[in-house]
């Protein structure tokens, strides 16, 4: 049993990368455990309230999540052709003590996907986030590729991802970044 943790980098009900990550838990195969995270509950990084208290609670969590998990996949937006705030603003916490990214972030597999209603499917987020994974010395898979453009086109009226060719480019991503994990 390989287990995935899926992150959303958007706070919205209706976002469409927690779509994205939904649909990935219901397309994931048996032999795959998926979860989704989302960020809410995450403070803004505070240097003095983390000397003073050390990680606050939702942090904590959220770290013991990636460190239990095989394999985390990274669902993000594009805000202004970059990464969000909010996003990059949590595993920023993540990598918090600095003495910790080995055991939470090192050599553990990293993937990247992302939905956007514009056409270029959050490929200047996406590729933001490498020098970020490259930082934090993860065993990022490039073998994949998702970049889910004119995400409100391929949803139902709940909000779920229902277009067929973009569940069937899902399900492949993730297998793959499974297999990748496996071996
Ligand atoms: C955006 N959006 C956006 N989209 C994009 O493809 N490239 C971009 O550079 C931006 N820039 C941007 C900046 C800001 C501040 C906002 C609020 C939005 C649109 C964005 O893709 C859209 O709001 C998505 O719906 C965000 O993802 P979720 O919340 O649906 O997951």
């Amino acid at each position: 049993m390989v287990r995935i943790l899926g992150i959303s980098g958007s706070l919205r009900a209706r976002s469409f990368n927690t779509a994205l990550l939904r649909a990935a838990q219901e397309l994931s195969s048996d032999d795959v455990q998926f979860e989704a995270a989302t960020l809410h509950g995450i403070p803004l990084y505070d240097g003095d309230v983390e000397q003073r208290d050390g990680l606050p609670a939702a942090v904590a969590v959220l770290k013991e999540r990636v460190a239990a998990s095989d394999g985390v996949l990274l669902c993000t937006p594009e805000y202004n052709n970059g990464i969000p705030g909010v996003f990059k603003n949590a595993i920023d916490w993540l990598s918090r003590p600095a003495e910790d990214i080995p055991r939470v972030f090192g050599d553990r597999p990293f993937a990247v996907i992302g939905a956007s209603p514009g056409g270029f499917g959050t490929v200047l987020s996406q590729n933001a986030w490498l020098p970020v994974l490259r930082t934090l010395r993860v065993r990022y898979w490039s073998g994949g590729r998702l970049l889910v453009s004119r995400a409100h086109t391929l949803m139902d009226a709940e909000g779920d991802l229902t277009d067929p060719a973009t569940r069937k480019l899902l399900a492949e991503f993730v297998a793959g970044f499974a297999h990748f994990i496996r071996a």
